[in-house]
C-alpha cells in the first residue's frame, strides 16, 4: 500500500530525527508543520516527541489521526450489530472492511467523471483514473462510509481510518503517474486488479496522548502553535497539491464537486499555496516564522527548489543563526520513467535571536 507523494519525507526522517536529537536533545515537542503524509509525524512520535502537526489538505488530517492517535484498532461498536453477517474475524476494523469490500458496485460521482464509462457533467470526454468497476466500487464505499458517519454510528477517529484506509487503496489502483494532474491515456497493469480495502498496521506501544493536529494555511495557524522544534516542510515546485491530489481531497472530503477541464479537477484555489510562488514565499515564511512560538526552526528544501539554497539562507539569517546540511538521495520520479534521479536536500537549522 503505498503513497507517491512530491516531497515525502518517509526516507528521510531517521536522518532528520538524527539531527533534531544532536542540536535539541532536551526538546519534547516537534511541531511538523507541513505535514502531508503523515508518515515524518508518526516517525517522530515513535521517536517519543509530542507532535503539533498540521497541513491545509483534508486528507493530511485523515492520515494524521490515524499516524497520531491510533495505536491500535478502534471497536467500530456502533456497526457491531452487522459484523456477525461477516463472522470471520475477531478484528472489528477488519470486519468494517469486509462489509466495505462486499458492497455492490454503485455508478456514482467516481464512476461518472473518473472513469472510462462515465460521462463526465462538463461534456470532456470519458476520463480514466479508474476502471469503471474500481470506481463504482469506490463510490459504494465513500458513500457507506458517509452514511455510517452522518448516522452517528462511527466515531470521528474510525470515520478518518476508514477514510485513510481508501485513500491509500484507491492511491494503489489509480491510472496515474505519480500524481493526480492527469490520467493514463492506457490502463496499466497495477489500474486493473480490483480494489480491496487492506488494514493498515497499527503500533501498539506507540504513545497516543497530547499529540495535536490541526487543518489548515500555516500562516492562519502559525500564532496558535507552539512547540521545542518547528519542522517546515514546504513545497519547493510550482506544483500545487491541491491541483496534483484533487481525487485525494474528494475522497476525504466526501462532497462531489464540478469536476472541471479535461482532468477533472475540483475547484482548488481556495487551497493554493503561496510557496509554490517565488513572489509569495517570503511573505508567508515571514508570518510563520515570527508567528510560531518556537525558536528552533528546521526547514526542508531542495536542490530543485523555486528559491535557491542561498538566498532561502540569507532570507532565514534574518531572523537568528543558521546553518545548513545536505542530504544527497536518490528518488524515483515516476511509474513511467523509474531511472534514479540524484536530487540534493537541505536541512537548514535556525535559530531565533
Ligand atoms: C513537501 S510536502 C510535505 C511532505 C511531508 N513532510 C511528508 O513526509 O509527507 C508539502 C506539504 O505542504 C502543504 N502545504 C503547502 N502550502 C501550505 C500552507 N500554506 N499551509 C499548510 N500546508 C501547506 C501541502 O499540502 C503538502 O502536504
Amino acid at each position: 500500500m503505498g503513497y507517491r507523494y512530491i516531497g515525502s519525507k518517509e526516507k528521510l526522517s531517521d536522518i532528520i530525527i538524527r539531527t533534531f536529537k544532536a542540536d535539541c536533545p532536551d526538546a519534547h515537542s516537534v511541531i511538523d508543520l507541513m505535514a502531508g503524509t503523515g508518515l515524518f509525524s508518526k516517525a517522530l512520535r515513535k521517536e517519543g516527541y509530542r507532535v503539533v502537526a498540521s497541513d491545509m489538505m483534508s486528507y493530511s488530517y485523515h492520515h494524521l489521526v490515524v499516524n497520531l492517535r491510533l495505536n491500535t484498532s478502534p471497536s467500530f461498536a456502533g456497526i457491531s450489530n452487522l459484523f456477525h453477517r461477516q463472522g470471520d474475524s475477531s478484528d472489528s476494523y477488519s470486519n468494517a472492511l469486509a462489509i466495505l469490500n462486499k458492497l455492490d458496485p454503485v455508478e456514482d460521482y467516481f464512476h461518472n467523471e473518473f472513469s472510462p464509462e462515465g460521462k463526465p457533467k462538463n461534456g470532456f470526454k470519458p476520463r480514466m483514473y479508474f476502471t469503471a468497476r474500481n470506481a463504482s466500487k469506490i463510490d459504494a464505499i465513500r458513500l457507506q462510509i458517509k452514511d455510517w458517519y452522518s448516522r452517528g454510528l462511527i466515531t470521528d477517529t474510525e470515520h478518518s481510518l476508514l477514510l485513510h484506509t481508501l485513500i491509500l487503496s484507491a492511491n494503489d489502483i489509480a491510472n496515474i503517474a505519480g500524481t493526480y494532474g492527469h490520467y493514463l491515456s492506457h490502463f496499466v497493469q497495477r489500474a486493473l486488479n480490483p480494489i480491496v480495502l487492506q488494514p493498515v498496521s497499527f503500533e501498539p506501544n506507540a504513545n497516543i496522548d497530547g499529540h495535536e493536529i490541526f487543518k489548515g494555511f500555516a500562516e492562519d495557524l502559525a500564532p496558535s502553535l507552539s512547540g521545542d522544534i518547528c519542522y517546515i516542510d514546504p513545497p519547493y515546485i510550482k506544483r500545487q497539491y491541491a491541483a496534483n491530489y484533487h481525487i485525494l481531497e474528494t475522497l476525504a472530503r466526501e462532497d462531489k464537486p464540478e469536476a472541471v477541464g479535461e482532468s477533472g479537477l475540483r475547484p482548488w484555489r481556495d487551497q493554493y499555496s503561496n510557496f509554490c510562488s517565488k513572489l509569495k514565499i517570503f511573505d508567508s515564511f515571514g508570518k510563520i516564522l515570527s508567528g510560531i512560538q518556537c525558536n528552533e526552526f528546521y526547514i526542508s528544501y531542495s536542490s530543485e527548489g523555486l528559491i535557491p539554497i542561498d538566498k532561502m539562507v540569507e532570507y532565514m539569517a534574518g531572523y537568528g543563526s543558521v546553518d545548513k546540511q545536505e542530504i544527497e538521495y536518490k528518488r524515483f520520479k515516476s511509474h513511467n520513467d523509474n531511472s534514479p534521479e540524484k536530487v540534493t536536500e537541505y536541512l537548514i537549522h535556525m535559530t531565533k535571536a
